[in-house]
């Protein structure tokens, strides 16, 4: 079931994903959409709060994924330069999805059949509705 939310600041982005993180469990993919400075590093940021994880979540955009040990690992991934499934393979996405770890992937719009191979999906779109403003629409997969 789709849902909204709208976050008027950065704080609220963060604290709105720290909640939505205790629904969180390991094997859960995280499949974000949204443009550049959307949000999505911004929200990963709660999430990483909520697993305990005191490190300071940066944009994964060189390094494609970093790697997070908290109450469960979080795996960050940003997709921003992968095109087609043979890349996830070889950047070996799909490795971590029995790594019983949280997976959170930026631009996941770049592969549209990705929502459609994996179990336990959640999706989370970002709209910016104005520099401070961000409608949330987020989707458990319940
Ligand atoms: N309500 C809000 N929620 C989230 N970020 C906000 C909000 N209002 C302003 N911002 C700003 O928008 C930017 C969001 O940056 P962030 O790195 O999280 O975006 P991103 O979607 O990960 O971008 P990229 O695709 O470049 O990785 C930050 O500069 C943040 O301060
Ligand atoms: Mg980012």
């Amino acid at each position: 079931m789709k849902r909204e939310f709208v976050s008027h600041s950065p704080g609220e982005t963060e604290e709105f994903a720290e909640r939505l993180a205790e629904k969180l469990k390991p094997g859960d993919v995280i499949l974000y959409k949204g443009d550049l400075g959307a949000g999505k590093t911004t929200f990963t940021k709660g999430i990483a709060k909520a697993l305990g994880i005191s490190e300071t979540v940066t944009s994964p955009t060189f390094a494609l994924l970093n790697e997070y040990y908290g109450s469960i690992p979080l795996f960050h991934f940003d997709l921003y330069r992968i095109k087609t499934v043979d890349d996830l393979y070889a950047i070996g996405f799909f490795d971590y999805l029995d790594r019983g770890g949280i997976i959170a992937a930026e631009w996941s719009e770049n592969i549209p059949e990705l929502e459609n191979e994996l179990f336990n999906v959640i999706k989370i779109k970002i709209e910016k509705l104005s520099e401070n403003e961000r409608r949330i629409i987020y989707d458990l997969g319940d």
